[in-house]
């Protein structure tokens, strides 16, 4: 498996941020640059690395880079920088408004996904020319689902609007010929709009030919279920799936309640293994894997994982 861009996904609480900590770590370890983003907006990632992250990648280890992203970050940076512009443009006296408008904008769920689509954009293209690795600590499953397939949906709708910009265009520039003028200025709007559509388009063909997803889960009836629709989910979009992790595996030697509980995660285990076949098992640790210690044995574990 040598797909650059990793997702972890899963149901909330199965371990995709221990484990997106402990594949990154493995990666950097291997001497690969490798950069983990957590885009789940009850960010625990740095939690995870004990270290606090922000929207810019830091340096948290030898090769390796943390960052916590958020679409309000993202688009409120956006704001920041068309006030900036609307500075040298508009009337001072009517900033405030401007702005007063924009954060209003700002606060509309559409915005801050699509603003958060476009900084995973941005993270994506700087593989591999600044990582050679991007590692997704991802929002459950659900969400997960609806960022991957998201460029889907806004491409055609920004293509949309550009040929409407297009024709709007095309017709100023017959009217401009027939009263002799030549209208052949520069539109900032169809270029940033060309712009966007590229980039959407780009993410998406990235996001089948460079990505893949592992998914994460616990050996639990509900959450195999859950699992399993996002399979199906995962293969209508085109979108890989990578090795899956199956966390928190009571071992076999166990007794008393844990023998229990691992007679119920068998039956789990047997379903997962004749639908995917090679996942990767990590075992129940006792207090949870914690420090660095904790995730580099997890790391140590991860080996089939590509
Ligand atoms: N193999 C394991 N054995 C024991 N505890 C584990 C194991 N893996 C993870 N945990 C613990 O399970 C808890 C949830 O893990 P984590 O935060 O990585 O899950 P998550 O899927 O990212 O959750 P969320 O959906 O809330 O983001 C944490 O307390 C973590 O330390
Ligand atoms: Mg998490």
């Amino acid at each position: 498996m040598t797909a650059p861009l990793r997702f972890l996904g899963g149901k909330g609480g199965v371990g995709k941020t221990t484990l997106a900590a402990a594949l990154a770590l493995r990666d950097a370890g291997r001497g690969l640059r490798t950069l983990v983003v957590s885009t789940d907006p009850a960010h625990s990632l740095g939690d995870v690395l004990d270290r606090p992250l922000g929207d810019e990648p830091r340096a948290v280890a030898p090769g390796l880079w943390a960052a916590e992203v958020s679409g309000e970050a993202q688009a409120a940076r956006r704001v920041a920088q068309i006030v900036d512009d609307a500075a040298e443009s508009v009337p001072r006296e009517v900033l405030p408004a401007v702005r007063a408008h924009l954060e209003r904008a700002v606060a509309s769920p559409g915005t801050v996904e699509a603003a958060l689509l476009d900084r995973l954009a941005d993270l994506v293209e700087q593989v591999p020319s600044t990582f050679d690795r991007l590692v997704v600590d991802s929002a459950p499953t659900g969400h997960m689902l609806r960022l991957l397939t998201l460029p889907d949906l806004v491409t055609p709708w920004i293509e949309g609007l550009a040929r409407s910009r297009e024709r709007a265009r095309d017709a100023d520039r017959m009217f401009a010929g027939m009263l002799g003028h030549r209208a052949d200025d520069p539109d900032p709007l169809l270029e940033r709009l060309h712009a966007r559509r590229d980039r959407m388009r780009t993410l998406r063909t990235r996001l089948r030919a460079d990505a893949a997803v592992h998914l994460v889960l616990v050996p639990e009836r509900l959450v195999w279920a859950e699992t399993q629709r996002a399979i199906e989910a995962l293969d209508e979009a085109g979108i890989p799936l990578a090795t899956a992790v199956v966390n928190r595996v009571v071992p076999g030697d166990e007794t008393g309640l844990l023998a229990v509980t691992r007679a119920a995660q068998d039956e789990v285990l047997g379903a997962v293994r004749a639908r995917v076949g090679n996942a990767v098992e990590i075992p129940l640790l006792a207090g949870g894997p914690t420090g660095a210690a904790g995730l580099t044995g997890v790391a140590a574990l991860l080996g089939d994982l590509g």
